[in-house]
């Protein structure tokens, strides 16, 4: 059976930095509030205005994953884009990608996994390859939150929290037995409302009903049961961590770095502290960027790269959790 290896990676965040104080000019909110309970200090948004989009976001860092890899976009053969903040209603990312691109007719896969989004991405990507049905596949995971969140008040226990940005990698098939080793991923829609955005949807309309008062901020903007979320999170993240390992009959002692979705900074001490991790062993940008929940495993991991922080031989794991509930992870030999 074929292995997925990463053989490339990239990301690319908007210029525009906004810092917690920014935030607390337009809103009631505090520096001394968000670094205490997120570990945020600033984010970038791209805003209403710029004029890009999610797309732009994932063609940057497509683009500077294919680089990386030494590859053309007309080497690969499928496309797989994670995000919840896409251009359109329908279509989705992935053709507007592959139009970007320039590539072939092949296929562009979507995927709504929310803050699990490239969890799901990757490890969607991982089985195509091993079934040996694609050899090289970009994996995709962007946001575009700044243009859909309430910026008052009202919003603040959501809205301090986002950031704008994108990440990718390229996975080709390969015969060694390195690469990914494992992946999980899990769910419980029964939890869906309490982190969602309900607002287009067959549920509450989009068109006829678009003028209508009962479309309130309440369905237009994301709202989140946030201390419901960071219960089930630290226990989810756990649980996919364990499960990776336990499938790839390994062990904590043996992952070099935990790559955890940026979603609180809290969230990942938490987790590092259960597993007895030293500092170096995880990897953190939330203070940086915020949650750019697809972008974020992706970024960090580009990010780490970067910095030297994986060598060849090293184990690295990913893990997520977030709306739907979703979560996942994946274990990568590199
Ligand atoms: N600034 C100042 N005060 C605030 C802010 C803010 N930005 N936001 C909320 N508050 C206030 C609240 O109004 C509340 O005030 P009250 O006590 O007078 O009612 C108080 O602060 C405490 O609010 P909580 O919501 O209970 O704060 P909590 O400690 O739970 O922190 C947070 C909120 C940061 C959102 C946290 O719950 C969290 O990180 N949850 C998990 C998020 C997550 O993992 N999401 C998954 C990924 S996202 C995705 O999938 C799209």
């Amino acid at each position: 059976m074929k292995h997925s290896k990463v053989v490339g990676q990239g990301y690319y965040v908007p210029d525009s930095v906004v810092t917690n104080d920014d935030l607390s000019k337009i809103m009631d909110t505090s520096d001394a509030w968000i670094q205490e309970r997120t570990g945020i200090q600033e984010r970038r948004h791209l805003g209403r205005h710029s004029g890009q989009t999610t797309r732009d976001l994932g063609y940057k860092a497509a683009m500077k994953a294919l680089g990386s890899a030494n590859l053309k976009p007309s080497d690969l053969d499928f496309i797989v884009f994670a995000t919840l903040s896409p251009d359109y209603f329908f279509p989705g990312n992935g053709v507007l990608l592959q139009q970007d691109l320039g590539c072939d007719t092949i296929g562009a896969l979507d995927v709504r996994n929310q803050c699990s989004g490239f969890i799901y991405a990757l490890s969607t990507a991982d089985a195509f390859i091993k079934t040996g049905m694609y050899k090289t596949i970009l994996v995709v995971g962007a946001e575009h939150h700044s243009v859909g969140l309430d910026m008052t008040t009202r919003g603040r226990g959501v809205s301090v929290i986002f950031g704008d940005g994108a990440g990718a990698v390229i996975l080709q098939a390969n015969d060694q037995s390195k690469g990914i080793l494992s992946c999980n991923m899990g769910s419980q829609g029964e939890h869906a409302e309490e982190l969602a955005v309900l607002f287009p949807g067959s549920k509450y309309g989009w068109a006829d009903e678009y003028n209508d008062a009962h479309i309130t901020p309440e369905i237009i903007y994301p709202v989140m049961n946030g201390t419901f979320v960071f219960k089930h999170a630290v226990v989810r993240f756990a649980e996919a961590i364990d499960k990776v390992l336990l499938d790839a009959g390994k062990t904590m002692d043996d992952v070099s770095l935990l790559i955890p979705h940026q979603a609180n900074l809290r969230i990942s001490q938490f987790i590092q502290k259960k597993y007895g991790l030293s500092d170096d062993r995880v990897f953190n940008n939330i203070q940086k960027y915020g949650n750019t929940t697809a972008g974020s495993i992706p970024i960090a991991f580009a990010e780490a790269m970067e910095a030297g922080r994986i060598k060849e031989g090293d184990l690295v794991c990913m893990a997520a959790f977030g709306s739907g509930f979703t979560w996942g992870a994946v274990l990568i030999q590199f």
